[in-house]
């Protein structure tokens, strides 16, 4: 497995882990939510044995600090979403899919902004602003995928919209809790 990959992984159930501080949810179960689609089990393992190592740290972790963090990871996922999306309207010689990819540029552009605007709002400890940049956060990676079922072209952006939507609510959940 790759290191990189196993770092998203311990970092996204870290966050997930401190989306559910009432539920008390086990580090076992939470672990096997996530992994669910690795059958090989390794991704389970490493899940549980990381987050066992730094749970003792958590009850001292700033919240604001994660607010950011996690806006901060939805904010570099969004600039490597343009730069792919740059890269494929170069290259794509279909109408139908250039025309989506402009819409989805626009729409990354704007949740670029807004997510710029959110780090702000979290860094000055303005909560009810952050909250709202970041409630319509998730409006950028379903438009785009809308704009390829509109003009009918197969979205070449489908993983990346969903990791989008995944770390925009994330960073929404972790702010709610400052
Ligand atoms: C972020 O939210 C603030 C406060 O609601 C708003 O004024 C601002 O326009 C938003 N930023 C963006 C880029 O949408």
């Amino acid at each position: 497995m790759m290191k990189r990959q196993a770092t998203a992984f311990a970092l996204a159930a870290l966050l997930l882990l401190l989306l559910s501080p009432v539920a008390h949810a086990s580090v076992e179960s939470i672990c096997k939510t996530i992994t669910k689609k690795d059958p090989t089990g390794i991704v389970y393992h490493f899940c549980v044995k990381t987050l066992k190592s730094i749970i003792p740290e958590i009850d001292a972790v700033n919240v604001r600090g994660l607010a950011f963090i996690a806006t901060k990871l939805s904010s570099i996922q969004a600039t490597h979403v343009t730069e792919k999306i740059k890269e494929l309207l170069k290259s794509s010689q279909d109408n139908a899919e250039k025309e989506s990819l402009s819409t989805c540029n626009k729409e990354y552009s704007n949740l670029i902004d807004n997510l710029d605007s959110a780090l702000s709002a979290i860094k000055e400890s303005r909560k009810d602003d952050a909250v709202k940049n970041l409630s319509s956060s998730a409006d950028a990676p379903r438009d785009c995928e809308k704009a390829f079922k509109d003009t009918g072209a197969m979205s070449p952006l489908e993983v990346e919209d969903g990791v989008q939507r995944f770390l925009s609510a994330i960073a929404l959940g972790i702010t709610k809790l400052i």
